[in-house]
Parts: structure tokens; C-alpha cells; sequence
């Protein structure tokens, strides 16, 4: 609800904040403005003034301690309506066995597949509730979710139906289609890819949850011609492409990607310069997500190369109970500082401000600036630094969503 009083968030010791409403901003993703004993007006949920020095009069003030204030956190790539977990998993892969051997064993996406589909929507309603709620402890105050373990139209749409629920008591989620995550079981491809584009796209966009479509075009998965096509169904329909490209292997995602007029391309641990500059010239928000390459033990990708070409680059969870059951994004943003080779503030415009335009959110959210959402983390850090550094425990302190306190 949003708030009806005129409140000051005083005391800030840090505030710190990309700016702009679009990705990067034309400006250089690493331009973060930061406030020293600053304060925040809003009113309504919509932020009024920020400033330093003495905080304005307000009907609330709110006493920031001295501490560090950003915007709330966006994970703009997340999987997590799921049945069951995967932790039996562990043990294989500390045998060696890869990712994808697992899928091809029947494991990894196809086993979350079976118990998403004997889950009913309730319980997976709930499920879903609860992570969110851990999320937004860890300060994400807003996320994209997808579908994708269904593979057959039933179980795609009761993934959706719980987003769209979700999404009923918080309007900051998008919902994505992801019903090319893998091949069903006992299904011919090509025969899965017609089913896709005749009939699962057409009557997902129809029931109008998802606004996204997305395909996970990779290696042993779908090619980047199946992903094209698929993605042009999408938007024949009116959903927004999106892509998983070069997890495993480069195959040509990310010009796919580009061609389509995707909005993000996501993962991109192996893309190299041809790929970035594909990203580049098409305009593509590159959403890495560095807890999966942690946990997976792969390839981080090239951050530096991307932001350095002039792409704009986001960070997000990948949140799923395969290849990444984490839903800390500063978790995230601490393994994408150290290994991407970003700076803090280069990682928080990644995790705010390129989030939200990864799922076309940056008009209200992902910056603290007047006209902007109230949504915010008072951390329990002084400093930007302080908060990538002092990784593995939870610094969120205090949680604001459209002015209101929620933790
Ligand atoms: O984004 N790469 C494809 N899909 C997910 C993993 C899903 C799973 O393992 O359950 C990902 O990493
Ligand atoms: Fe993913």
C-alpha cells in the first residue's frame, strides 16, 4: 500500500545511486552518484528530493543511522517456481559429472520438470511466497520469474498462474515464458519447437501473464535457429524475446539475440568479442550471473570486455535448484565484482538500475531519484564497498517498498 504521509529518511551516511532511466544512460555504468549525510523525501511511495546536509521537515523521519542506502535490489533472471530441490545433485557433481551430463541422465531440468508437474498450484504458490520473502530480506525488492518446468502447455501456464498471483500482491514482477528450457522427454525436437510456436506461445500470450519469452540456446539444447524462430513467435504474440546464450558454448545466441531485438541476453560465460559486439550493435542488455559460474564452477565471462564495448550490463541471481539454489543478489554482486572485474559501482548499477531496464522496469525503478519508486535497502554497511566486502552474511537491515517499511 502506498504510503499516504510525507516521510525523510535522515541520517543516511551513504547514499549511493546510479541515475538515468534507461541501461547505462548513455553515460558510463560506473557513474554512481553518492550523497554523504544525505537524506531522501518521498511521499505517496514516490521519492520527492534527495539531498545533503540538514534532512527537510517531513510527518515521519526515519533514522538512517549513519548508515548506507541504495535502491532496492532488481533480480531481473530468476527460475523460481519449482517443485522439489536438487541437493542429491551435490554428490554427482563432486564425482566430476557435468551440467549437461546430468540433463542427459534424465537429472538436472528434467527431474524438477517431474515434480513441478505432480506439484499443485497451491503448493507451489507458497513455495514461491516463501523465497520471495527470503529475497526480499536480502534486499530485492523486485524480480523477473520464469516458467520452464513444465515443458507441456499444462504445467508452463500453473507456473505462470502462480507468478501471476505473485504478481497480483506486487506488481514488480515480470513474468517470462521459458517453455524452451530444455526438450521434453520421449519428444522429437523439431516436433517440441512447432508445438512451441503453434500452440504454447500463442495461448500463453493470450492468457497475458508472461511478458517475456525467453530459450536457453545453447550447446545441446536449442539451437540458435530454433531460438530465433521461437523468439520470433514470441513477438508475433507480443512477448518481449529474451535469451539464455553461451552457458556452455557459443553457437551464435547472442547474434540471434540481436537480430530478434531481444532485450537482455543472459549467462554469456563464454562470449567473446564477435558476441559483444553483436550484444553492442543490437542494443542487448547483458544479464550475467555470476553464483551460477560460482557454482558451477565454470567460466565467469567477460564483464570488463562488455561494459568496456559500451554494452550495458546487469547482474542477477539465476535463482534455480539446479546450477544456482542462491537468492542472494549481494552474494551475487560480490562474486561478479571479484571475478567479472567490475567495480561496486559498476556491480550496483547492475543490480538496480540495468536489472530493472533488463525487464523494462527502469522508468520507476532501480534509481533514487525524484520521480522514482521508493524502494530502498538501508544496509547495514557504511559505505558501498563495505557491502560487497563484507560478502556471506545478510547486511540488509531495513527494506522500504514504495515508502513503506516491509522488513
Ligand atoms: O539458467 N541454463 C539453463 N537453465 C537454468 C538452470 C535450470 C536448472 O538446472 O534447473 C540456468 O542456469
Ligand atoms: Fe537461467
Amino acid at each position: 500500500m502506498p504510503s499516504a504521509v510525507k516521510r525523510v529518511f535522515a541520517n543516511i551516511g551513504e547514499l549511493a545511486t546510479a541515475t538515468g532511466s534507461v541501461a547505462a544512460c548513455g553515460s558510463r555504468q560506473g557513474d554512481v552518484k553518492k550523497l554523504h549525510a544525505a537524506w531522501l523525501l518521498e511521499r505517496d511511495g514516490v521519492i520527492e528530493a534527495v539531498g545533503e546536509g540538514d534532512a527537510p521537515a517531513a510527518d515521519e523521519t526515519v533514522d538512517c543511522r549513519g548508515k548506507l542506502v541504495t535502491a532496492g535490489l532488481v533480480d531481473c533472471h530468476t527460475h523460481l517456481v519449482f517443485g522439489g530441490w536438487r541437493e542429491h545433485e551435490l554428490a554427482w557433481k563432486l564425482q566430476g559429472k557435468t551440467y549437461l551430463e546430468i540433463l542427459a541422465a534424465g537429472g538436472g531440468i528434467l527431474s524438477t520438470v517431474r515434480e513441478t508437474r505432480q506439484a499443485s498450484e497451491n503448493a507451489l504458490y507458497e513455495k514461491t511466497r516463501g523465497l520471495m520473502a527470503e529475497m526480499l530480506r536480502h534486499g530485492t525488492t523486485a524480480l523477473e520469474i520464469k516458467s520452464g518446468y513444465g515443458l507441456d502447455l499444462e504445467t508452463e501456464r500453473k507456473q505462470l498462474r502462480v507468478v501471476g498471483r505473485l504478481k497480483a500482491e506486487n506488481p514488480d514482477i515480470a513474468a517470462t515464458f521459458l517453455g524452451a528450457h530444455a526438450f521434453p522427454e520421449d519428444m522429437d525436437h523439431d516436433a517440441y519447437v512447432d508445438l512451441l510456436c503453434e500452440e504454447m506461445i500463442p495461448a500463453i500470450a493470450k492468457d497475458g501473464i508472461a511478458q517475456f519469452c525467453d530459450v536457453f540456446c545453447d550447446d545441446g539444447v536449442f539451437s540458435a535457429a530454433q531460438s530465433e524462430r521461437i523468439l520470433n513467435a514470441g513477438r508475433r504474440c507480443g512477448l518481449i524475446p529474451k535469451m539464455h546464450a553461451d552457458e556452455i558454448k557459443e553457437i551464435g545466441g547472442t547474434q540471434a539475440a540481436a537480430r530478434v531485438g531481444a532485450i537482455s541476453c543472459d549467462h554469456l560465460s563464454e562470449t567473446g568479442a564477435d558476441g559483444i559486439r553483436a550484444l553492442k550493435d543490437g542494443g542487448v542488455i547483458a544479464v550475467m550471473l555470476p553464483a551460477t559460474s560460482f557454482y558451477l564452477k565454470k567460466p565467469y565471462g567477460d564483464f570488463r570486455g562488455m561494459i568496456d564495448a559500451g554494452v550495458a550490463v546487469a547482474v542477477a541471481t539465476d535463482m534455480n535448484p539446479g546450477s544456482t539454489p542462491n537468492l542472494s543478489l549481494p552474494f551475487a554482486m560480490t562474486a561478479g565484482c571479484l571475478y567479472g572485474r567490475l567495480t561496486p559501482e559498476e556491480i550496483l548499477t547492475g543490480a538496480t538500475l540495468n536489472g530493472a531496464a533488463a525487464i523494462g522496469m527502469a522508468d520507476r525503478l532501480g534509481t533514487l531519484e525524484t520521480g522514482k519508486q521508493a524502494d530502498l535497502v538501508v544496509w547495514d554497511a557504511d559505505n558501498l564497498d563495505q557491502l560487497i566486502y563484507r560478502y556471506g552474511t545478510n547486511r540488509a537491515a531495513a527494506i522500504y517498498k514504495r515508502g513503506a517499511r516491509k522488513i
